[in-house]
């Protein structure tokens, strides 16, 4: 970069973090300041034992219910038969859209959740248990062996603890009102039925896998995943659907994302596989803003964390100086 660059970068940066629209400015920059690792392909790897494991997590990765779902060739891990790449997008390199570069240096950690310290093959599991309502693959088994593996090689570049721009999730700014299930119906009608099927159902690829997932019923993610959060959902929607989006030119409003998102996750329409999620948040001050289970430490309702507003619940955590809405959750 040269000088002109950066005063032009200094120009633009300034009104832009004044108004707080950091969206607007990471868009602004050009691709190449992003590195989207990693640039070669497993199939470039030599044939030796680490890089065999590394393709076979990659494998597992993309076509996770051909190995581990119901119908799977090494067992039944998987409650349904969706895979890990239907939310980590590129097989867990598309920026904003679940992208795993820092995830192999960002373990053990310390998850509000769990209220304990976790590591990345019990982050694994909680995946396989939530999103795919399974049973946690074990620890001396080669596959999860294998998809820490590919992970490792995914952060080759990133050093332990960094946190890669577009790892996290861009979360729209919270709407005034409550997302709105019954305008999301008529998002998802217009943008999304046409693969995700008018009943949310997705569409199977065979028997055994599905080609578009389904986003709501028994085979989708269970209650409890963070796609279930409206906020979450929201994020990973507005940049990423429908597929094909890219993060640089959404085509849904956040209005509408935020709308979709609550038609989606919306219980008492679409009823989706059920887990233990008592023991979640024991630390009632860690639950995010949009985790819709109480008890709560604060007045607000189950229905309020579920849909919004949020800002108000934001607003009464600062007040009370339990800010905890824009930390990593
Ligand atoms: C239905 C969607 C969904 C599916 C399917 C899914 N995940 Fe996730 N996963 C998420 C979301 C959402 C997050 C949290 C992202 C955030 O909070 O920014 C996450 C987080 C993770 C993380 C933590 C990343 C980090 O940097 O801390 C790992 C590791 C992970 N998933 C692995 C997997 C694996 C392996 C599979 C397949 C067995 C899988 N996931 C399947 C939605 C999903
Ligand atoms: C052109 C087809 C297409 C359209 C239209 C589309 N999606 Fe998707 N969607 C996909 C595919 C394919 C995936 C899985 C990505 C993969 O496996 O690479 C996906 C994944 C998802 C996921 C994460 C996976 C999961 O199990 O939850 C959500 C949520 C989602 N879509 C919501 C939507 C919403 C909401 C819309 C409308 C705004 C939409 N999609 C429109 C094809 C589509």
């Amino acid at each position: 970069m040269d000088v002109m660059h950066v005063i032009l970068l200094l120009l633009l940066l300034v009104p832009m973090c004044a108004r707080g629209d950091a969206r607007a400015f990471l868009a602004w920059l050009p691709d190449a300041l992003f590195p989207i690792s990693p640039k070669r392909s497993v199939e470039d790897l030599p044939q030796d034992r680490v890089s065999n494991e590394i393709r076979y997590g990659f494998e597992l990765f993309r076509n996770t219910a051909l190995y581990l779902g119901p119908q799977g060739s090494v067992g039944q891990y998987l409650g349904n038969r969706t895979n890990c790449q239907n939310c980590h997008l590129d097989a867990g390199t598309r920026l904003f859209g679940g992208s795993l570069r820092s995830a192999h240096g960002s373990y053990p950690q310390y998850r509000d959740r769990n209220a304990n310290f976790i590591t990345l093959s019990d982050r694994i599991n909680q995946c396989i248990e939530r999103p795919h309502h399974g049973r946690p693959l074990p620890l001396d088994g080669r596959e999860i062996k294998a998809l820490m593996l590919y992970m490792r090689w995914l952060g080759e570049s990133t050093t332990v603890g960094e946190r890669l721009i577009g790892d996290d999730l861009l979360e729209p700014p919270l709407l005034a009102r409550a997302a709105s299930p019954e305008k999301g119906r008529h998002v998802f009608a217009t943008h999304c039925a046409r693969c995700h099927g008018d009943n949310g159902e997705g569409k199977l690829l065979d028997h055994r896998a599905y080609l578009y997932p389904p986003l709501w019923g028994p085979e989708s993610f269970s209650i409890g995943s963070s796609m279930h959060r409206v906020r979450k959902a929201a994020a990973f929607i507005k940049y990423n659907m429908p597929f094909g989006t890219s993060w640089k030119k959404p085509l849904l409003t956040d209005e509408e994302a935020y709308d979709v998102a609550a038609f989606i996750d919306d219980d008492r329409i679409h009823p989706r596989p059920l887990v233990d999620i008592s023991h979640d948040y024991p630390d009632l001050i860690d639950k995010p803003l949009d985790y819709a289970y109480g008890p709560f430490n604060d007045p607000f309702s189950e229905e309020e964390h579920k849909f919004g507003p949020f800002e108000p619940i934001h607003r009464f955590r600062k007040g009370k100086g339990t800010v905890i809405a824009f930390k990593k959750q």
